[in-house]
């Protein structure tokens, strides 16, 4: 049975002690009582979740529902990571395939990475190669951070076309055409779309990243539902984002990416120097300003107040700490060994009540014939010439790619990540060309998952299928 050709509404029914009532505002069924149950079951089919088939051409259909699919399809990465600490050096995170760990659907399992602040990476070949031609790329995959995520990676890579591809030696180095998905640290919340554009000239390949989505992505990272992230990419070189099918960041493959695809045709003459005789001064200090006769530059910025008075009540005989009357040596005090015995200091009590005790000095005041130093007044410089730049030169890295959707082949999937918070489920991979398919594909798994999780509250044990 291919669930997916059929036009099905899916409720959701909690059953208690034969009284099965139905949540969906669109049911068929409103109450079922223990006499009419008989009757009911027949016009409802109790299905468990069913792994979908794709309805249409697809590169590569991942439901993990199979918990043999890692070691045949999917391949965990053996390598070392270059150029980190022995400690870090293994790509040794654990991969699993499981039921989600909360709400858990039967028969439904995903690719969970079990490990915390671990290299973990895994990879499937695509059925056939992605070419990049005359049909959009569409990439689509479900993510539920059960543990929330502090830091990390859950994005994927479609790895860049090969004859002879090594999964099991799949690293951060492993050329991939384009990185998608979520990834924060700290604060720093991020959905990725990064495609490795080739300079036309040279041959290399330089990352481009689209600009940052204007939308706030916080709650995806911290609710520990499933999400749904789609990437698409059209062959006019336009691309969106979405996220449980909103789309939260689009543009063109020419205008929105950073560094640009294309350099720019101009850039400054890095030869050119500013000329000696080439004045940036708005404002100079006037040069025909004198300092005024009276101005006295060594006039200190403070004096003695000669007004002021001592207070009355002062008592310039008291000093401010007395010996503590009260102490005595101590007992096994040796005046041989210790030195003289000096009773500690303490506050004069007489100082309490009276204004200050000991030597009277006049406060400082700030000096009315304080100047400073003299300075000419500041006028209108008239052999300004404004800011000096550079000449601008043909630039020598120029090119122009009008068509940057022309991306290297893809000839795999892959996770590669390290995260501080592990259980991170993955689930529901597509590649396609098809917006139907996988718009087909998500109705019969993430649409499923997410329906189940937002009815929180009542525990539901069975799908059902109302036909
Ligand atoms: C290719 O050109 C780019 C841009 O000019 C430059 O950054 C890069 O280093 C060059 N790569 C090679 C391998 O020459």
């Amino acid at each position: 049975m291919r669930t997916s050709k059929m036009k099905i509404s899916l409720a959701l029914v909690s059953c208690v002690l034969l009284v099965c009532v139905v949540n969906a505002e669109d049911a068929v069924v409103e109450e079922v009582t223990d006499s009419s149950s008989e009757k009911a079951a027949s016009a409802i089919e109790k299905v468990q979740y069913v792994s979908p088939e794709p309805d249409g051409d697809v590169y590569l259909a991942e439901h993990f529902d199979n918990p043999e699919a890692i070691g045949t399809k999917w391949v965990k990465s053996q390598a070392k990571k270059e150029g980190t600490d022995e400690s870090l050096a293994k790509y040794d995170g654990l991969w699993a395939i499981e039921p989600a760990s909360k709400e858990p659907i039967p028969g439904d399992l995903g690719l969970v990475m079990k490990s915390k602040a671990k290299h973990a990476a895994i990879s499937a070949l695509l059925e056939k190669p992605f070419h990049f031609t005359d049909k959009p790329l569409i990439v689509q995959y479900d993510v539920t951070l059960q543990n929330g995520q502090e830091c990390g990676g859950a994005y994927l890579k479609l790895l860049q076309y090969d004859k002879e591809m090594r999964l099991s030696q799949f690293t951060d180095k492993t050329p991939y055409t384009i990185m998608f998905g979520p990834d924060k640290c700290g604060n720093d919340h991020k959905l990725h779309f990064i495609f490795q554009h080739k300079n036309p000239k040279n041959e290399s390949f330089e990352e481009k990243h689209a600009k940052k989505p204007s939308t706030k992505l916080d709650e995806y990272f911290s609710d520990k539902k499933p999400h749904l992230y789609r990437l698409q990419v059209y062959p006019d070189n336009t691309f969106d984002v979405s996220v449980d099918y909103k789309i939260i960041n689009k543009g063109s493959l020419l205008e929105d990416m950073v560094p640009p695809v294309n350099p720019p045709s101009e850039i400054d003459d890095p030869e050119d120097r500013m000329p000696s005789d080439w004045d940036e001064r708005e404002k100079i200090p006037d040069p025909a300003a004198v300092k005024p006769e009276d101005w006295d530059e060594d006039a200190p910025e403070q004096v003695i107040d000669e007004n002021a008075v001592k207070p009355s009540g002062w008592l310039e005989d008291e000093e401010i700490m007395i010996p503590d009357p009260t102490a005595v040596m101590p007992d096994d005090w040796d005046e041989e060994m210790d030195g003289t015995w000096e009773a500690p200091l303490i506050e004069n009590p007489a100082c309490e009540s009276a204004p200050g005790c000991g030597k009277w000095t006049p406060p400082m005041m700030p000096n009315p014939e304080f100047k400073g130093k003299w300075r000419a007044p500041l006028i209108d410089n008239p052999n300004y010439r404004g800011k000096w730049r550079p000449k601008k030169i043909p630039n020598p890295e120029y090119y122009f790619d009008p068509n940057p959707f022309h991306m290297s082949s893809i000839g795999a999937v892959g996770i590669e990540v390290w995260s501080m918070s592990d259980n991170i489920l993955f689930d529901n991979v597509i590649v396609t060309d098809e917006k139907d398919v996988a718009d087909q594909w998500a109705a019969a798994t993430f649409d499923i998952k997410r329906e189940l999780v937002d009815s929180d509250g009542v525990s539901h044990n069975f799908y059902v299928l109302l036909i």
